[in-house]
C-alpha cells in the first residue's frame, strides 16, 4: 500500500482525543510542518537545546542553497517546535499551558538555539506562535484552538509571519508616571545599543513635551510625524522626517549612529479631541510598520498618561519597558496599573499576543537599606491585592521579581537597579548621551540592556 500523507484537515478528524505525544508527533506534524513550506531535509527531532539533555522535539531550517543541509550541520536552527498530548489542556492560563510556556522560553534562550527566532507549542488542539529577538520572548498570536475549518488559515499565518521576520523589535519606554526616566533611558539604551553594532531608531512620541527632540537640540519642525500619521498612500518619505545622530569617536576611532525620529509643532499643538478624530491609534503602528525591516531596535519614548500618545506607543509596541522610582509609591502603582490593565486592554484589541511587559527596574535613585525595605513590602501589597481581585486577579509578581521562583528563602532584592549618576543628569546639557562620555555610565545601560534585550 502507498503511504499518503493526509491533509491537516483529514489528521484533525482522524486524530483521538487522546492520541499521545508520538501520534500527535507522526500524524499531525508532518503535514504541519510541510503547510509551513519546510522539507524534510529541513527538519531535526529531538533537538539538543543544550549541551547533553533538555531536548526540543522538533528545530527546522530552510537549507541555504549553497551550503549543507539542515539534518546533516544541525546547526542554526530557527524554529523550534515543543509538542504535547492531545488531552493536555494547551488553553491560555492553565498550569499545563504555563508550564508548556516556560519550558519553550529555557528552549528559546538555550545556548544552542541562539538562531531561533520562532518558537511553537501545540498538542494539536491548541497551537501558538512565539518570537524571540535576542533575549526577549513575545507572543506574536494568541493560543489559538484548532479545528479541521480553522488549520489551514492558522498554518497560513504561522508562515507568512516565519518566513517574513521583522528585524527590529519595537519598544515602548512607558510608565503613566511623569520624571522617572523614560527619556533618559530612550537616549542612554539606543547610545548603548549602537555601541553593540545594533541598529536603532528612536521615535520622540511625547510631542507635548519634546524632551527626547530638545535633547539633541534638534528644532522640532512645524509638521513631521503628524504629516507621516496623516500620510495614507505613501507620499511622504519616511527617511526624509529622520534625523541621523552622529558621533565621531578619536581613540579608538570610529563613528558611531542612530535615527531620530523627531516630534513637530502640530502634533503637540493638537487636542486629545482633535488627535482621536483625525487618527487612529494604531496609525503609529502602522507608519513604524514601514521601517521594521530597517532597525534591530525602534524605541519609543513616551508621555506619562495614559492617553493618546502613550495609547499609540503601546499598540506601536512588541514589548513595554517601564521605569520606576523605587521611592516613588505612584511610580510603582502605576507600573502595577501598566501591567494588569493598560497592556491587556491593548492585548485585547490588538489578537496577536502583544505587547507584554518586561519586569520592571528602578531608576536614578540613590537607595537605603530601609528604602528598599519600604519598597518591598509596597510591592508585596501590590501583587497580593491583584492575586485577591475576585474579578480579574492577575499574577503580578513576574513583572516584579522576575527570578523569584517558588523558594522561601530566595532573596527578593533582585529587582534591576539602574544607580543615580550626576553625568547621566548632567548629560542633557552637552546634548550628548552619557554612555558616549563616561564608562561607568555606559556599563550601568550595558546592564540594563544585557538584562533585557541582548542574548
Ligand atoms: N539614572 C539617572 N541618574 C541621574 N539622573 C537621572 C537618571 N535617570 C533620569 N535622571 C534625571 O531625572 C530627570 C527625569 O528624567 P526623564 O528621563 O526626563 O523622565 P521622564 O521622561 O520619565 O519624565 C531628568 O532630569 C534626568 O536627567
Ligand atoms: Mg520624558
Amino acid at each position: 500500500m502507498m503511504n499518503v500523507q493526509l491533509s491537516l484537515e483529514q489528521v484533525l478528524i482522524s486524530l483521538p482525543d487522546d492520541a499521545p505525544e508520538a501520534t500527535v508527533g507522526h500524524m499531525f506534524m508532518p503535514p504541519f510542518f510541510e503547510a509551513l513550506g519546510f522539507q524534510s531535509t529541513e527538519i531535526l527531532a529531538e533537538f539538543s537545546t543544550k549541551r547533553g539533555a533538555e531536548k526540543v522535539d522538533y528545530a527546522l531550517r530552510h537549507n541555504k542553497e549553497d551550503c549543507d543541509s539542515f539534518v546533516k550541520s544541525r546547526t542554526n536552527p530557527n524554529v523550534i517546535v515543543e509538542i504535547k498530548k492531545r488531552n493536555d489542556n494547551l488553553q491560555e492560563g492553565t498550569p499545563q499551558y504555563k508550564e508548556t510556556v516556560c519550558q519553550l522560553k529555557s528552549y528559546l534562550l538555550a545556548p544552542n538555539c541562539k538562531t531561533v527566532q520562532w518558537g511553537i507549542i501545540t498538542n494539536a488542539s491548541h497551537i501558538q506562535l512565539f518570537r524571540k529577538h535576542g533575549k526577549v520572548v513575545h507572543p506574536s498570536s494568541l493560543c489559538l484552538e484548532i479545528t479541521p475549518d480553522n488549520i489551514s488559515k492558522i498554518t497560513k499565518d504561522i508562515r507568512q509571519k516565519i518566513d517574513n521576520t521583522p528585524r527590529a523589535l519595537t519598544v515602548a519606554i512607558y510608565n503613566n508616571k511623569g520624571g522617572v526616566g523614560k527619556t533618559t533611558t530612550t537616549v542612554n539604551l539606543a547610545a548603548t545599543l549602537t555601541v553593540q553594532g545594533k541598529k536603532v531608531l528612536i521615535v520622540d512620541f511625547d510631542p507635548n513635551q519634546k524632551d527626547l527632540t530638545r535633547y539633541f537640540n534638534i528644532k522640532p519642525k512645524k509638521d513631521s510625524i503628524f504629516s507621516l500619521l496623516e500620510d495614507k498612500n505613501d507620499r511622504i518619505s519616511f527617511k526624509g522626517e529622520l534625523v541621523s545622530y552622529t558621533v565621531n569617536f578619536k581613540t579608538p576611532a570610529k563613528t558611531l549612529s542612530f535615527d531620530i525620529l523627531p516630534c513637530d509643532e502640530k502634533l503637540g499643538d493638537c487636542s486629545e479631541v482633535e488627535l482621536k478624530q483625525l487618527f487612529k491609534e494604531n496609525r503609529l503602528r502602522q507608519v513604524l510598520d514601514k521601517v521594521k525591516f530597517d532597525y534591530d531596535y525602534i524605541l519609543i519614548d513616551s508621555p506619562p498618561n495614559w492617553r493618546f500618545f502613550s495609547r499609540s506607543a503601546v499598540i506601536a509596541s512588541d514589548v513595554v519597558i517601564i521605569p520606576t522610582k523605587p521611592n516613588n509609591i505612584f511610580s510603582l502603582e502605576n507600573a502595577a496599573i501598566t501591567i494588569k490593565d493598560y497592556i491587556p486592554e491593548v492585548q485585547k484589541l490588538k489578537r496577536d499576543g502583544t505587547p507584554v511587559a518586561l519586569p520592571i527596574f528602578w531608576n536614578g535613585e540613590k537607595i537605603t537599606e530601609p528604602q528598599k525595605r519600604t519598597a518591598y513590602k509596597a510591592i508585596d501589597n501590590l501583587i497580593e491585592q491583584s492575586e485577591k481581585n475576585q474579578e480579574t486577579p492577575f499574577d503580578l509578581q513576574p513583572y516584579f521579581y522576575p527570578r523569584f521562583k517558588n523558594s522561601v528563602n530566595i532573596q527578593k532584592q533582585l529587582i534591576f537597579e539602574l544607580p543615580s549618576y550626576a553625568h547621566i543628569a548632567n548629560s542633557a546639557f552637552s546634548h550628548l548621551p552619557a554612555v558616549y562620555k563616561d564608562i561607568t555610565a555606559y556599563n550601568y545601560y550595558l546592564d540594563l540592556a544585557k538584562e533585557y534585550l541582548l542574548q
